[in-house]
Formats: C-alpha cells, structure tokens, sequence
C-alpha cells in the first residue's frame, strides 16, 4: 500500500476511510461528540443514510479485493511472495467482510440469530476494524508494501 499514486492503493484508501467512518457513524457517536453539529456534517447523524453509505462502500470494498485476488492470481505470481503485513491486512479484511455480510443477513426481516451469536458479530466486526485501522496506520507509515 505504500505508493498511494497507484490508482488502485488511491481507491483503496477511499474506500477504507469511508467504510470506516460510516462504520462508526452507525454506532452512533458523531451526534453524541457534537461532531454532527459541524456545519456539512449533519449526515453523519442520520442512521440509515450512514447505514446504506456503509452497505455501498462495502460492496465496492468486496469488488476491489475480488478484482485484487483475481489480478494477483491470474497474473500467476507466487503466493509466497505476499507480505506479512499483506498477508495480516488480507485476513482482518477477509474477516469484515464474514462478520459484515453475517450482520447483513441478520438485518433482514424474519432472520432472527441467537443473542451471544450478535454479541459476537458486533464485537468481532468493531475488533477487526480496530486491528485493521492500527495495521494500515503502521503499513502507510512504514510505506510496506503488499507483495514483497
Ligand atoms: C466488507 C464488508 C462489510 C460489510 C458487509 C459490513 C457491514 C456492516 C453492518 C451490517 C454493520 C452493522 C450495522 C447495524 O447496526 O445494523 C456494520 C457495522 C460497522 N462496520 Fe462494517 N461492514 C463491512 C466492512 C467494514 C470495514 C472494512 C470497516 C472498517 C475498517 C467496518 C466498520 C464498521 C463499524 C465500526 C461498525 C459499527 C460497529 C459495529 O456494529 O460493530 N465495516 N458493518
């Protein structure tokens, strides 16, 4: 991730700081710290427009890492040559989007999940996230790169 001129690394880094700030802004939290009173930023104390925001940029999340996966593997480079940091920002990715796409399905109507299973997906999902944020913060500054 360390060329952020590379479309792809721009879009990604689009991508995480918006999923992540709609993430946050379903909590809530911007109306409680009064950030939403900031002139423009009222939305982030509107729920379910945060709520859709979050599902869109989720779903452009899932397509980036589709299409990086695919490119990666097409391309046929070997799959030792991914990066420790990759390989440790690939699996917290891969475990947002279960944890995610498990608390979609639970927000449809008539799917009902057990109280310790949402427990789990809310604390798991906001862990992630927080591990996630903590190793890109570390990979930007240390400008590591993806594949080695
Ligand atoms: C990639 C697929 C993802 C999907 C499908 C997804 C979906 C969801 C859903 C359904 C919720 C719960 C909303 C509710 O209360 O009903 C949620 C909450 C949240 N998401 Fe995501 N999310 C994804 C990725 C991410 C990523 C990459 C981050 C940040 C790095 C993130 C951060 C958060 C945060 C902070 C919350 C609020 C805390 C919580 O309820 O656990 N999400 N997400």
């Amino acid at each position: 991730m360390a060329a952020v001129h590379k479309p792809k690394n721009l879009l990604y880094g689009i991508l995480l700081f918006f999923i992540t700030l709609t993430g946050f802004a379903q909590m809530p939290i911007f109306k409680r710290y009064y950030i939403a009173d900031i002139p423009g930023f009222d939305w982030l104390a509107q729920f379910y427009v945060t709520h859709a925001m979050h599902y869109i940029f989720a779903c452009l999340l899932v397509a980036l890492c589709v299409y990086g996966v695919l490119d990666f593997v097409l391309s046929k480079r070997s799959f030792t040559k991914i990066s420790v940091s990759g390989l440790i920002k690939g699996t917290i990715l891969l475990g947002l989007m279960v944890s995610g796409g498990l608390m979609v399905i639970r927000n449809l109507p008539g799917v009902y999940f057990s109280h310790t299973l949402i427990y789990t997906m809310n604390i798991g999902h906001l862990g992630l996230c927080m591990a996630l944020i903590t190793v890109s913060f570390y990979t930007f500054v240390k400008k590591k790169t993806w594949i080695e």
